[in-house]
């Protein structure tokens, strides 16, 4: 592999191509792009894509411009500005991230890969990713983007997982001094648009030249994947009870577990066979069920209504559906709808 070749013909695309993101500097610009605005993106990409993250990006932005206004921030405000994002653990760790870089930091991000790795919550993709992108410095930042990349540009045929360690090590040959914010973006850009996981535009990519995938002529079969277990289903029952004044019956989810310390509606446990425990007595009423996919499970919930009084958190529907995780809005959705 021409190493030298691969870099520059990709680095040249990017000065052409290359996304306009609002959290990103233009290519090749020298001014540094704000550590806490790259912090903020990458662990919002981590969860999503560009698309659905930049309205999120925009809010907490503009809400905490700065990562002090973040780390002073009431946690029931953070929890509800992510809702929406999924995986409420990165928006806890977010805080306490954001908390410890103004408490041992005076509010300004370290700028080297082990202090980053040593904040709360950061992990060696956002470290590695922080230090290129914010700082300059030549670190390997590899996620999904690049492993796909690197199994197709080498026709690694180890089955991911296990391919991991080696297609970290391949992607750490490119890595130099010379613009490595640009290098790991531009490959991010190359996996999202061109190097797609389904169907690779690989008559658009400046690196085919020296594609060992493409070669094959199969691309699309790296990164090999040994078969996946099948998730397993979760049954539960949902319950919106209404005040008839507009405002709907929420719970504090307990803090530790799925969705923790997030509002919720009140539901039975999930499980293989939930029986029915309706939080009040009152009228209920099913209106259907919807479906949700976790990461280790997916969750089929039946949802109930009826009207009728408690102790909860009553809130107004709006609120409720701009604040709840989107399993419980769908869940609230289905029974308004
Ligand atoms: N995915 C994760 N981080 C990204 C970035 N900085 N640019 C584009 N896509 C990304």
């Amino acid at each position: 592999m021409d190493v030298v070749a691969v870099r520059r013909a990709l680095i040249d695309w990017y000065d052409r191509e290359a996304r306009s993101l609002p959290w990103r500097a233009p290519p090749g610009s020298d001014a540094r792009p704000d550590p806490y605005r790259v912090w903020l993106s990458e662990v919002m990409l981590q969860q999503t894509t560009t698309a659905h993250a930049a309205p999120y990006y925009a809010a907490f932005t503009t809400r905490w411009p700065t990562v002090g206004d973040l780390a002073a921030a009431e946690d029931g405000e953070v929890m509800a500005a992510w809702a929406g994002l999924g995986y409420y653990a990165r928006a806890r760790n977010l805080l306490a991230c954001a908390r410890a870089v103004a408490a041992d930091y005076d509010g300004v991000f370290p700028d080297d890969e082990a202090s980053l790795l040593a904040l709360p919550g950061l992990g060696a993709y956002t470290a590695a990713a922080v230090a290129a992108i914010a700082f300059g410095q030549a670190a390997n930042v590899v996620d999904g983007n690049v492993e796909r990349v690197m199994a197709r540009l080498f026709a690694v045929d180890t089955p991911i997982p296990a391919a991991r360690p080696e297609l970290r090590r391949l992607a750490g040959r490119f890595v130099t001094d010379e613009r490595p914010g640009d290098w790991a973006q531009a490959l991010m850009d190359l996996g999202a648009t061109v190097c797609r996981p389904k169907s690779p535009l690989c008559r658009r990519c400046p690196v085919a030249f020296a594609c060992q995938g493409l070669a094959t002529g199969a691309p699309e079969k790296f990164p090999v994947r040994t078969p996946k277990s099948e998730r397993p289903r979760r049954l539960g029952h949902a319950y919106v009870l209404l005040d008839g004044r507009g405002r709907v019956a929420l719970v504090r989810r307990p803090a530790k577990g799925l969705l923790g310390g997030m509002l919720g509606l009140p539901t039975s446990d999930w499980s293989a066979a939930p029986a029915s425990e309706p939080p009040a007595p009152a009228d209920w009423r099913q209106t259907g069920s919807i479906e949700h996919v976790f990461t280790h499970f997916s969750l089929d919930l039946t949802v109930h209504v009826a009207e009728g009084e408690g102790d909860f958190l009553w809130t107004p529907v709006e609120d409720a559906r701009a604040a709840l995780p989107t399993v419980f809005r769908k869940a609230l959705d289905r029974a308004l709808a």
